[in-house]
């Protein structure tokens, strides 16, 4: 039944009309951001054939140079932003420094953040892969954005969103006023309302995740806490492990299903694997606007200070109430872990 359907287009058109001072800009930001997600959407969905259409850094069987897709996604969002006048600065995963806007383009009020292609290791397999995106308004002065605009705590986020492309590509997002998904319709080339207000179901399924595999360098907190969820002591138990290996996979189903994700720090990697200002921040914000919580262990992720454009954070995002247990069993931990 196609009545009432609602697009994304008309649902930021309608969420603008809610803030009587908005300009719109914002708008224009997540509705180019749109176009990048369906044109990274198609893509994403031939990659599963990329043995046919040759592995990247190589040649496909048209004579085209297969590109990295991390590289294809990253140069997709920065096509589609770099002109819309309405950002000053951007930064990526897949740039280590600040990408200023091309000079013949204006600048604007906001500043975009993004992982363009998250849980790559997982493209050849056909798994989940996505997009992540964080919106902050500058604070600096001037044409072009500084590192002090993209060092902003969470907390100050406009908006915050991920494009999920699997069995289905969705898109969700957040300016503050609650969480909505989208799902595309490839017959028609349109992000469809699906999810109009996600919360985190209360009380969730009991699904942990994280990747067992860094146990031995786990600090005692950690591997207690694990051992809680497995039932090791006798006391807790009960719970399912799922790890996909994709941050926005692991975070969706935790959005939709309940439980808590964890990419803990380790002897290896004392801040974790997991990038602050892309992947952390935009999430925790997802995250606390779906009624969950989003910690390095100890601290709220919105609260964190920034003070590296690739700094990495553990996380414990999900249910309020599994967030707070992995507090207290990290408790008087400091930030390193168990040698
Ligand atoms: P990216 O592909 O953007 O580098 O992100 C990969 C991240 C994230 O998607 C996922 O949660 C994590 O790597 C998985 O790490 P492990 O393979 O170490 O579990
Ligand atoms: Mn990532
Ligand atoms: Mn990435």
């Amino acid at each position: 039944m196609d009545r009432y359907v609602i697009t994304l287009g008309r649902f930021i058109i309608e969420s603008e009309r809610e803030h009587p001072g908005a300009t719109g800009a914002l708008s224009n930001i997540l509705y180019d951001l749109t176009l990048a997600a369906k044109m990274i959407h198609r893509e994403v969905s031939k990659a599963g054939l990329v043995d046919i259409l040759g592995m990247a850094g190589k040649e496909n069987v048209h004579g085209e140079e297969v590109r990295k897709l991390d590289e294809y996604a990253h140069d997709v969002v920065f096509n589609a932003m770099d002109h819309n006048g309405q950002l000053c600065v951007m930064a990526s995963e897949e740039e280590e420094g600040l990408i200023q806007i091309p000079g013949q383009f204006p600048t604007g009020d906001y500043v975009l953040l993004f992982d363009p292609l998250d849980g790559s290791s997982n493209i050849d397999a056909n798994i989940s892969i996505g997009t992540i995106f964080s919106i902050h308004r500058r604070i600096s002065e001037g044409r072009d954005g500084t590192l002090e605009d993209c060092l902003q705590a969470g907390f100050k986020q406009v908006a915050a969103g991920y494009v999920m492309y699997g069995s289905s590509t969705v898109l969700v997002y957040s300016t503050g006023q609650g969480v909505a998904g989208f799902t595309l319709d490839p017959s028609i080339g349109e992000f469809l309302l699906s999810h109009r207000d996600i919360k985190l179901p209360q009380p969730g399924k009991k699904i942990y995740s994280c990747n067992e595999g860094n146990y031995a360098r786990w600090s005692q907190g950690q591997k207690d806490l694990v051992g809680y969820f497995r039932g090791d002591d006798g006391n807790g138990g009960g719970f399912s492990h799922r790890y996909v290996g994709s941050l926005v996979a692991d975070f969706h189903r935790t959005l939709l299903y309940g439980g808590m994700f964890m990419y803990p720090a380790d002897s290896k990697s004392p801040k974790g694997k997991l990038r602050l200002l892309y992947e952390a921040a935009p999430l925790a914000m997802l995250c606390e606007q779906a009624g969950g919580r989003a910690t390095d262990g100890v601290r709220d992720i919105s609260s964190i200070e920034p003070e590296e454009l690739h700094e990495r954070t553990p996380l414990y995002m999900g249910n309020r109430e599994w967030v707070d247990l992995a507090g207290e069993y990290l408790a008087g931990e400091e930030a390193s872990v168990a040698g």
